[in-house]
């Protein structure tokens, strides 16, 4: 996915993560971007006008009246700067500014071209900023609005935080915002293989009923399928996400249906069976589910207690077993280091197209965290192994690998 001549807009607010912008624009520029800064007052107390307007090679705009005394400064840039763009990017995004473009204030040039950004242009809202600010209803109901309304939302990754603490709050690192302007900018070409196919993901864990105030379940926090169902949906996909219970914000154009067992993470999913394009098993589905859920809460009695489990339906090989030849089915395979061989198993077995070997190390891949060590494994035992990324990075990688069967499929029913 190429950025050569594409018009970038940056808005950039007042958050400490706006130290990372200069990086940023050097990626862009370095690929080709044509880049236009715009700052909030607040943002330049962060980062000067000077290297962001060296390394754009842009004057920077930050007032929404022109200089009087200028000859060549432009009355309506307001207007100029939404019409000139191919996408708009916010970041960071801070909760004033995202209270200011929920409300429609254009009050400063940011807001304004905000507004003015010509319809259909890809607009992308990095938030970042301290974990409780982030969870704040207000903030959360500001960016729901805005996803509601043509904005990717990109959800901060967690680590530690300019305030000390350690949670949500975490700008991703520039590669990653380039890389998705990059497909955002591509799905808007329409030029993406997964434009307009129906994708279906199960994301989270799942929750078998012990009692009916007890349940089994598992870490999954459905950041790997929520990251997935954002990229596949910036690249102009039609994405059903069937979520088990997360905390985790419903990415821009994506139908979320939540569920909680098993048994209804699989009727969910089989409803998209026969009109789904691309099948995604992301969910850390539990395998057993208690034979029988106790009725009210079961009282403390014994020393120990059996439970006796029975075993869950297999949700994607079950859309496996009745998949048509262009139908894709993609799984994960969460295993310990080394243990590649059962990746390849459940790639046989599961009769997938492509697998993500999973190196679960408890501590930069697997369950919760925001990065994942991927190893893809293609139905043609093609391999290939990706390094650490942010989960983010490797939902594009394995859209990238998606596209590419897609695209062998066809040739070979063309020949
Ligand atoms: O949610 P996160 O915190 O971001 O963590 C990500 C993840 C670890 C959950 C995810 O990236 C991942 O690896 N998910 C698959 C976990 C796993 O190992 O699943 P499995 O080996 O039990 O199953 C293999 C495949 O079959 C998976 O695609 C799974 O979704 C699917 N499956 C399994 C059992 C079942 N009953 N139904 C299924 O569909």
């Amino acid at each position: 996915m190429s950025l050569k001549g594409k018009n970038i807009l940056l808005g950039i607010c007042g958050g400490i993560a706006a130290y990372k912008i200069p990086l940023l624009i050097r990626l862009l520029k370095t690929q080709g971007a044509n880049v236009r800064v715009v700052v909030t007052k607040a943002a330049t107390m962060f980062v000067t006008e000077l290297t962001l307007s060296t390394l754009s090679q842009e004057p920077v705009c930050k007032d929404i009246f022109p200089d009087l005394f200028s000859a060549k400064d432009d009355w309506t840039r307001h207007i100029t700067m939404g019409e000139w763009a191919d996408a708009y990017v916010i970041a960071p995004a801070t909760a004033n500014t995202i209270a200011k473009l929920t409300a429609g204030m254009c009050d400063d040039m940011l807001s304004a071209s905000f507004i003015t950004l010509r319809p259909n242009k890809p607009k992308l809202i990095f938030p970042a900023m301290d974990g409780e600010m982030f969870s704040s209803p207000s903030v959360q109901r500001n960016l729901f609005w805005l996803s509601q309304n043509g904005c990717t939302v990109v959800n901060p990754e967690s680590g530690d935080l300019a305030s000390g603490q350690c949670g949500t709050g975490r700008m991703p690192e520039p590669e990653t915002i380039a890389k998705m302007i990059a497909a955002a900018v591509a799905s808007n070409q329409q030029d993406s293989k997964l434009h307009g196919k129906s994708v279906v993901i199960t994301a989270g864990p799942t929750r078998e009923k012990i009692d009916d105030v007890r349940f089994i379940s598992n870490y999954s926090s459905g950041k790997m399928g929520f990251a997935l169902a954002t990229a596949a949906a910036a690249r102009g996909a039609q994405v059903t996400l069937v979520s088990g219970p997360v905390h985790l914000q419903t990415p821009h154009g994506v139908n979320r249906l939540d569920v909680e067992s098993t048994a209804e993470m699989n009727r969910e999913a089989k409803k998209h069976h026969a009109s789904c394009d691309i099948f995604i098993g992301a969910a850390a589905v539990a395998d057993y589910r208690p034979a029988k859920a106790a009725s009210g809460k079961i009282r403390k009695k014994h020393e120990t207690m059996g439970i006796s489990f029975v075993k869950n339906p297999d949700i994607l090989a079950g859309f496996s077993k009745q998949k048509k030849p262009h139908q894709l089915a993609i799984g994960f395979s969460l295993e310990t280091a080394g243990n590649l061989r059962n990746a390849k198993e459940k790639l046989e077995q599961k009769k997938l197209d492509l697998v993500a070997y999973n190196t679960f190390d408890g501590k930069t891949s697997g369950f919760e965290v925001d990065t994942n060590i991927l190893t893809l494994i293609d139905k043609n035992l093609e391999i290939r192994e990706l390094p650490l990324l942010s989960k983010q990075e490797a939902a594009e990688k394995m859209l990238d690998a998606i596209e590419e069967l897609i695209s062998s499929d066809k040739k070979t029913s063309d020949e």
